[in-house]
């Protein structure tokens, strides 16, 4: 069976293949209004969502298929107590597909690991959002033309914005990318996102204190929203919650070909004067988002007849039950019966990081 977990579950030929179907969607609809007929999407949203889960029944509903699903799980047997696990058992009785949505780390590839059908990660805690990346990678190519040598600004909640993490694991695939990270301290790129995702690709990082010391420097400034959900003190929170404000002044110093991407819901990061700049190009992102997703839906129900297309959900180097997570949020340290995983780490021999979420071994 084939999922989509983490974005570099995709080889870059088969990322390809799905931009490129993306684009022949965009521009012939009515070809594929019949190409899921009979087919169900399951969303099984834990956490709140508008674009992704709308986008998902959107996608599927355009392509002649149909859509099951909770977007709240405490209306669903969660509220009961049933795990991820089982819950995602049972859903591979219902449908032929399903998008997966959760607060905890890791639960896309425990529900995988369960599941009789694909699995889609639309967002598992602060860890990824890989069907969010595959929106940005195609609003980069509609809007800029290219992949390889862009010089990429990240602004914001850079440690619990999971699109961040995922679209920086995309994007270190190609040539000559260059990462500006702009952040508050407390809300800095996770280590292992700079040692195992930037270093180990020779993506060059520099930290910033302020967006306009680079605004001139950027093809992309992608922006994001501090994700108060994450955080154990509010406090903190509202100490951090304006840390970053793009405004129609500040722009003024990008270049004119430079574009403005964000996930999506905004706060207050970005003032409404700015969405009337060309260079503003999230709301177009949005609408990206749907197709992107019936691409992605098309190619996973056609690779799941493939044996080939196969790919090891546990890589060949875990081991088993011998260290727990130092993530109170990884899913292994919130539901029963799920096994610790970990894998040495590239960048310090010896040492080893939770298969499910990333993190370190707790000590
Ligand atoms: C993002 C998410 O859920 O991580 N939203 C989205 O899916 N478009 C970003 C966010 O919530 O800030």
């Amino acid at each position: 069976m084939r999922h989509l977990i983490d974005p570099t579950d995709l080889s870059m030929s088969e990322l390809d293949e799905i931009i490129n179907l993306a684009l022949d969607i965009i521009d012939n609809r009515e070809k594929y209004a019949d190409a899921c007929k009979g087919k169900k999407l399951a969303t099984l949203f834990y956490e709140p969502s508008t674009r992704t889960r709308l986008s998902f029944t959107s996608a599927m509903l355009e392509l002649g298929g149909s859509v099951l699903g909770f977007s709240d799980a405490k209306s669903s047997s969660v509220a009961k107590g049933e795990t991820c696990a089982d819950t995602t058992k049972t859903i591979s009785c219902f449908a032929d597909i399903i998008a997966m949505r959760h607060f905890e780390e890791g639960a896309a590839l425990v529900a995988a690991m369960n599941a009789r059908v694909p699995v889609i990660n639309a967002g598992d805690g602060s860890h990824s959002h890989p069907t969010q990346t595959l929106t940005d990678l195609l609003t980069i190519k509609r809007e800029v033309g290219r992949f390889d040598n862009l010089t990429i600004g990240f602004c914001g909640d850079l440690r619990f914005g999971r699109t961040v993490h995922s679209l920086i694991k995309a994007m270190s695939r190609y040539e000559g990318v260059k990462v500006v990270l702009i952040a508050p301290e407390q809300l800095r790129l996770p280590s292992y996102m700079k040692q195992e995702v930037c270093d180990k690709n020779n993506i060059p990082y520099v930290e910033v204190s302020s967006m306009e010391e680079v605004m001139g420097d950027l093809d992309i400034l992608y922006m994001t929203r501090v994700q108060k959900e994450r955080f154990l003190d509010e406090d903190e929170f509202d100490r951090l919650k304006d840390s970053f404000i793009l405004d129609a002044e500040k722009l003024k110093k990008a270049r004119p070909e430079m574009r403005v991407l964000h996930p999506l819901p905004r706060v207050n990061e970005i003032t409404i004067d700015v969405d009337k700049d060309p260079r503003a190009a999230y709301f177009r992102q949005v609408e990206n988002g749907k197709f992107v997703r019936m691409a992605l839906i098309l190619k996973l129900l056609e690779w799941a007849k493939d044996e080939s297309k196969t790919i090891d959900l546990i890589p060949a180097d875990t081991i088993r039950n011998q260290h727990v997570c130092s993530t109170k949020r990884c899913i292994s340290n919130m539901e029963t019966g799920i096994e610790y995983l970990f894998r040495p780490r590239t960048d310090k021999p010896g040492k080893f990081r939770c298969v499910y979420c990333e993190s370190k071994a707790k000590l």
